[in-house]
């Protein structure tokens, strides 16, 4: 949950890196820092809490002239969230500080060892290691330094280095957790660790990869590897992202424009790749030949949160559509159980991120035992779509709202693309049904577009009526049991309001004793093939004195009958 930005160029560094690290302010935090090199000596600020706190101890540095430095967001793992905790970090010399996105796995046995040579520690931090270990292996070049230094290092780092006696560079690595370079001829380099700090600067993006280290100056960029030490040729990627797309564009805040971005990010995700007059699907950067897609005898969906939502919803898609059976995991459950997986088996990994490290160390499993992987994914050139076989983008734009909102809607569009190409190959479905399911697919963008401006004022005026409330429940059956528990997850990290997502005929099973006015239920019961199970269950909630709000079809009267609130869908 941390944020990192680090820059070198012709700018001055405070408004860079702190801007910078606005805009990654979406991700949490307890505390923030920021170094900058000036005259020869690094001039460090750190608060606890918002940005704002940092920015009012800065005061007049943040005119000052330094073109060199790095920045940080803490979202506090080991020990408190104090200024004293924040990064950057020193060594003894004060000469060296570091910024460290992840966990160091070690670093009880690195501290240990290094209070014995007699380094002294101001914080309670893992990161605070590192910048001792470097120190101890500092001659004269830090880039030998830090390669020795994390030779030492178990678990997950993307750090930014910057030292005095090379006042020219930084030096940036990673392993397991996301670190991006930009570069500009005129700007300069920059690193960070999501793409939106860059994009007002640049659209020249260079991935990093597991174990690779950058020496990163004003006017050029070299990546190494950290295994072997030689130089590594990196691809400069353009990304199509550009700055506006990652403000709030009149907006609130970033969750509501990108409830408002959703068709937009269906439009981008569907378009080009369904033919309107035939439905046909194609998907050439899946990479799977004609002979791949006929010897799948299984499809393992893996993801996480939101992400494993949406798997859940494809599954009754590729089941019914495509008549191949799924098995969906949460990938930190994934990776740690026996997996029946072979060649036969395709896995695909959904993530907006593509950096997911539960989710990408699942893929990295399944493709060992055989398996093609095929990745749905937000962001291009990230870890997943380079380690998959093939991939399917989402087209969402950047998604800085923490929860996961468009980015759901268009994996959920990029899944069903997928279903109607895996029935069309397998032929499991009349082309009048696939050209039908695809024009309605192309319609959707449309439908919500028209539909968000007066369900928003709709839900605003019924929200009166729960705000207070401290439980919820959402239930619904079939395809809308995993939108009842992306439902819950939404509620219970935006609104922090306990909430728990039920399949609605597993409410008799036990759920149901929690039901009373105290409870409200948000039930899902649109016009489908399980309407009437539905109704029933939900007559057993409002036999108990529950609160029911329903969403259901236009049309529906009887849901009012029920319901003491009713919110209909087209
Ligand atoms: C919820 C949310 C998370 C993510 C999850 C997976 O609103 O955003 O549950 O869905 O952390 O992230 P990705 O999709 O990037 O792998």
């Amino acid at each position: 949950m941390c944020g990192i930005v680090g820059y070198v160029g012709r700018r001055r560094l405070v408004p860079v890196v702190l801007e910078g690290l606005k805009r990654l302010e979406y991700r949490g935090y307890d505390s923030a820092g920021i170094v900058y090199l000036q005259d020869g000596a690094l001039v460090k600020f750190r608060s606890e809490g918002k940005l704002q706190n940092l920015e009012n101890i800065l005061g007049e540095a943040i005119g000052a002239s330094s073109n060199i430095g790095l920045g940080h967001t803490r979202w506090a793992t080991h020990g408190a969230p104090t200024t004293e905790n924040a990064h950057p970090h020193s060594d003894c010399t004060g000469d060296l500080v570091v910024v460290h996105n992840g966990i160091i796995e070690n670093y009880h046995s690195l501290r240990n060892e290094l209070l014995a040579k007699g380094h002294v520690f101001a914080s309670e931090t893992d990161t605070e290691v590192l910048a001792h270990l470097i120190e101890e292996y500092l001659e004269k070049d830090l880039q030998v330094a830090v390669t020795k230094a994390l030779a030492r290092v178990e678990g997950s780092y993307a750090l930014g280095v910057l030292w005095t006696g090379m006042p020219d560079t930084l030096i940036a690595a990673r392993n397991h957790s996301p670190l991006v370079l930009g570069v500009h001829d005129e700007e300069g380099g920059f690193m960070a660790s999501d793409i939106p700090p860059l994009l007002p600067y640049t659209d020249q993006i260079i991935f990093l990869d597991d174990l690779e280290l950058a020496v990163l100056k004003g006017d050029s960029h070299v990546v190494y590897s950290l295994v072997s030490g030689d130089k590594v040729e990196k691809e400069v990627k353009t990304i199509s992202w550009n700055s506006a797309m990652a403000e709030k564009g009149g907006y609130k805040h970033f969750m509501l424009k990108e409830i408002y971005e959703q068709p937009q990010a269906i439009i981008d995700t569907v378009s080009g790749r369904i033919n309107p007059e035939t439905g046909s699907v194609e998907l050439p950067e899946m990479n799977l030949s004609d002979a791949d897609l006929a010897g799948i005898e299984r499809i393992f969906l893996v993801a996480c949160g939101t992400s494993w939502h949406a798997a859940l919803v494809a599954k009754y898609w590729i089941e019914r559509w495509a008549g191949i059976p799924v098995e969906v995991d949460i990938a930190s459950e994934f990776r740690y159980r026996k997996l029946l997986i072979d060649k036969k088996v395709l896995t695909i990994s959904i993530s907006q991120s593509g950096d997911t490290a539960d989710t990408l160390a699942g893929i990295r499993l399944a493709s060992e035992l055989g398996s093609k992987i095929v990745t749905i994914c937000n962001v291009v050139g990230s870890t997943m779509t380079r380690e998959a076989h093939g991939t399917v983008y989402t087209h969402a734009g950047p998604e800085i709202g923490v929860a996961s909102t468009k980015a759901f809607t268009s994996q959920l569009a990029a899944l069903f693309l997928f279903t109607l190409y895996l029935a069309e190959k397998r032929g499991k479905m009349e082309a009048n049904k696939r050209l039908e399911m695809g024009r309605e697919l192309i319609n959707l963008a449309a439908v919500i577009d028209k539909m968000l401006p007066s369900l928003q004022e709709e839900i605003k005026k019924l929200i009166e009526n729960y705000y207070d409330v401290r439980d919820f429940l959402f239930v619904g059956r079939g395809l809308n049991f995993p939108i009842a528990l992306e439902g819950a997850l939404k509620l219970k990290e935006i609104s922090y309001i306990h909430a728990e997502g039920y399949a609605s005929g597993e409410l008799k099973h036990g759920p149901i004793a929690l039901i009373d006015k105290d409870m409200p239920v948000l039930g899902l019961v649109p016009r489908d093939a399980v309407y009437q199970k539905s109704i029933s269950n939900l007559e057993e909630i409002k036999a108990r004195q529950g609160r029911l709000i329903l969403i259901g079809t236009q049309g529906d009267e009887h849901l009012k009958c029920i319901a003491d609130d009713v919110i209909y869908l087209p």
